[in-house]
């Protein structure tokens, strides 16, 4: 049976470094996956990194409106994989919406209008500290890193309130190395492999 799996984390948690890891793990054991990310590179994806790198102003509700309007044309891709005998590696997935998005909105709205989109089987949540993230991102020097050291913070602890809401959340420490990291990512997802 095939597997959804999401990695979620503040930026910089290691997310893109574990699904590459844990996408070659699986497919060393012989299995068909697919490895993606939000937000994609379609089109809503492309006006959501437009709205985030440029001065183009939305508002948040605007932005995690975006944030769902990409995921609902993502999952269609998504279920078109799993049908086909993928397994789904996902990175970041409707849980950023809320952790991200609860900073400014409400999350009971929040966690309406993502209630549409298909569970994953397991939602794999990698933890560290805001200003070791934004180490490994070389902005330890930033005008803004007080701000976004801040902010980070913030969304790190609503991951962790929402690990409590969403069944088969797990928590791995994201600081160690990539390794250690990779090996409990692969301990969790076995436990669910037929
Ligand atoms: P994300 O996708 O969550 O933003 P990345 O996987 O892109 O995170 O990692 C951010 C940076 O940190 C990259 O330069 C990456 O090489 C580095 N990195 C990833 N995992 C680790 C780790 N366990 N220890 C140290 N550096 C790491
Ligand atoms: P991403 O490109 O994944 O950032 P990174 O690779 O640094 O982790 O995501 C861009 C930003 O969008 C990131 O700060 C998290 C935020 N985000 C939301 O606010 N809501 C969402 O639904 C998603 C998927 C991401």
């Amino acid at each position: 049976m095939s597997l959804f799996v999401v990695l979620e984390g503040i930026d910089g948690s290691g997310k893109t470094t574990q699904t590459f890891l844990l996408e070659h793990r699986l497919r060393k054991m012989g299995r068909r996956v697919y490895a993606t990310r939000e937000p994609t590179d379609g089109i809503i994806g492309g006006i959501i990194r437009a709205a985030l790198t440029t001065k183009l102003r939305i508002t948040h509700r605007t932005l995690q409106i975006l944030f769902a309007a990409d995921r609902s044309e993502h999952v269609k891709e998504i279920e078109d994989r799993i049908k086909a005998g993928y397994d789904i590696i996902c990175d970041r997935y409707y849980i950023s919406s809320i952790a991200y998005g609860m900073v400014d909105l409400d999350i009971d709205w929040l966690i309406k209008m993502n209630s549409v989109f298909p569970e994953p089987d397991i939602t794999i949540l990698l933890d560290i500290p805001a200003e070791i993230a934004l180490k490994r991102l070389g902005d330890r020097y930033s005008k803004t890193f007080f701000e976004r050291r801040a902010f980070l913070s913030k969304v790190r602890e609503n991951f962790i309130e929402l690990s409590k809401l969403f069944k088969n959340f797990h928590i791995v420490d994201g600081s160690r190395s990539e390794e250690e990291v990779h090996r409990d990512i692969f301990k969790i997802v076995s436990d669910y492999l037929d």
